[in-house]
């Protein structure tokens, strides 16, 4: 393909690779350049893929270990590490593959390397040092010529004062999925979506784990009830939480990591300092946007104090034909909206129009039970004023759970005391992540609590308990 480009999209993400791919089936020449060796970014490299591919195996060991024989299935099971590690590695080669594919087939130029703005409508792509072992990757500096520019560089761990990542004894999220041994004991740091995903992995492997927090509840930003009652049951699957607990400091030694905390309030004068050891300390307090080297300076693109680009409604910076996408941008840090905001920008850019809806968008924490929300909590519905009614569903009342043996768990629905309108839910219980797309749908289609409840749901089925929480809201469940 001929330069000059429509497009170039720097990194090759969720965000990225489907901004990509939209471009090219609108029509615009595109190329995308990823430093990495491999597309598909965070998510399919060290993210979301690995993470789930564990989760899995993990939750099959467990079931095989600890749940068959209430089944009257009795099972001897050992562990094979290397075989659940390559089974994990195999699964993101072919996803990542996959990607590749999708380029050529939408002729979607991949250019292996580091992009840099050099100039509006110029980027300089050069060899990548950290591009993976055996990647192709560009031999030359060369420079593409493009109307616009889409940065999609994503995000990277934040660091922790006083603890020195090594990814082997003091590890980020990237080391925690790929530890050679199952230690003895590890230490988690932040109670988050990756502490919990990543804690849970290990634990049902063996490992004794301790999550320290800051804060005094687990999960923040997740509805209080829902936050409340995963401290329980990660607790009794056991999950040894430390909160309101500030790490100040590690020591990495042959002999394990001592970690240094103190409660939070000592910092105003109570609680004496202590130290935990443990074989390995899982780093998971957050991430921050991914600019480095990007040459936003150069060209004057506006970042906040965070450093996340600064964009408008249209995804553009304050750079005319510049673009900013994903974690980047900040807000929440998930796949699926940086995917949303991928397509949406390049939509815009291409004429048509488009529009997300940030309230519609779920998050997903990937433990067993699974968590799920949508839309407003019950805090902050409170804090808006709003007036509303809440329908809650327990699973030890619906029969298919009752049949799995999975009846941990709750769906609790949001609505408009007024208009009935569904404002939020909020789940723990089997295949949350999946239940919520049904409430997704709803909130798009400004769908009644009411609405929900009157569609048929088959039965028996885990989204059954769904239609009584609907049905919960207007006062009429059936099988409460
Ligand atoms: P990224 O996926 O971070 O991609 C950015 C890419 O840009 C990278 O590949 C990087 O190498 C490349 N890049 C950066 N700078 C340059 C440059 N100058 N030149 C060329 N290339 C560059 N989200 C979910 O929705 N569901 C999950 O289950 C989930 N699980 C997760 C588990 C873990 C352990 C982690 C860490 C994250 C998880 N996330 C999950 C979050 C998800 O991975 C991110 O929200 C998502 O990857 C963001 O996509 P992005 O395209 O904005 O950026
Ligand atoms: P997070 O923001 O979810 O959690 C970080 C936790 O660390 C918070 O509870 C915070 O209070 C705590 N913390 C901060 N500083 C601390 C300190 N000094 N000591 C103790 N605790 C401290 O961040 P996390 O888990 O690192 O995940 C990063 C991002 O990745 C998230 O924004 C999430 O959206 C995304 N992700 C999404 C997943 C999913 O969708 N299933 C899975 C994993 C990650």
């Amino acid at each position: 393909m001929s330069e000059p480009y429509d497009l170039v999209v720097i990194g090759g993400g969720p965000g990225g690779y489907v901004a990509a791919i939209r471009a090219a089936q609108l029509g615009l020449r595109t190329a995308i350049v990823e430093k990495r060796g491999a597309l598909g970014g965070t998510c399919l490299n060290v993210g979301c893929i690995p993470s789930k591919a564990l989760l899995q195996s993990s939750h099959h060991f467990q079931m095989a270990s600890e749940e068959f024989s209430h089944h009257g299935i009795k099972a001897r099971v050992t562990l094979d590490l290397k075989t659940m590690m390559g089974r994990k590695d195999q699964v993101v080669q072919d996803l990542t593959q996959g990607v590749e594919f999708l380029m050529k087939k939408n002729k979607v130029d991949y250019v292996v390397g580091e992009g840099r703005i050099t100039a509006p409508g110029e980027v300089t792509v050069k060899p990548a040092k950290s591009a993976k072992k055996g990647a192709q990757k560009a031999k030359k500096k060369q420079t593409l010529k493009t109307e616009n520019i889409m940065i999609a560089t994503g995000s990277e761990v934040t660091p922790l004062a006083g603890v020195e990542i090594d990814e082997k004894q003091i590890v980020s999220s990237t080391g925690a999925l790929a530890l050679k041994t199952v230690p003895k004991t590890l230490i988690v740091v932040g109670a988050g979506v990756i502490g919990l995903e990543l804690g849970s992995v290990w634990r049902r492997l063996g490992t004794k784990v301790t999550v320290v927090e800051f804060l005094d509840h687990i999960l923040p930003g997740m509805d209080a009830e829902v936050s409340k009652q995963m401290k329980r049951i990660l607790a009794k699957q056991g999950l040894d939480f430390k909160l309101s607990t500030k790490v100040t400091g590690a020591k990495a030694a042959k002999s394990g990591v001592t970690l240094s905390m103190q409660p939070v309030s000592a910092e105003k004068g109570g609680g004496k300092k202590e130290t935990l050891k443990a074989d390995v300390v899982l780093v998971a307090i957050g991430r921050r946007p991914f600019t480095e080297s990007l040459g936003l300076d150069k060209i004057g693109v506006e970042t906040d104090g965070h450093g996340f680009i600064k964009v408008d409604e249209d995804f553009q910076t304050n750079i005319e034909g510049v673009f900013a996408i994903g974690d980047v941008i900040g807000g929440a840090m998930l796949a699926h909206k940086a995917e949303d905001e991928g397509m949406v920008a390049v939509e815009i850019m291409a004429g048509q129009s488009g529009h997300i809806d940030y309230d519609a968008i779920p998050g997903i924490v990937y433990t067993w039970p699974e968590v799920a929300g949508i839309g407003k909590t019950e805090e902050q519905l409170k804090q808006a004023g709003i007036e509303y009614n809440v329908g809650k569903f327990p699973f030890t009342a619906n029969s298919r759970a009752r049949c799995n043996a999975d009846a941990d768990g709750f769906v609790k629905i949001l609505a408009d005391a007024k208009t009935d309108a569904v404002l939020g839910c909020h789940i723990i219980g089997p295949e949350a992540g999946d239940l919520i797309q049904e409430v997704a749908v709803a909130m798009e289609l400004s769908a009644s609590a009411e609405d929900i409840a009157r569609i048929s749901h088959g039965h028996p089925g885990l989204s059954e308990a769904v239609k009584e929480a609907a049905l919960a809201a207007g006062g009429r469940a059936i099988h409460i």
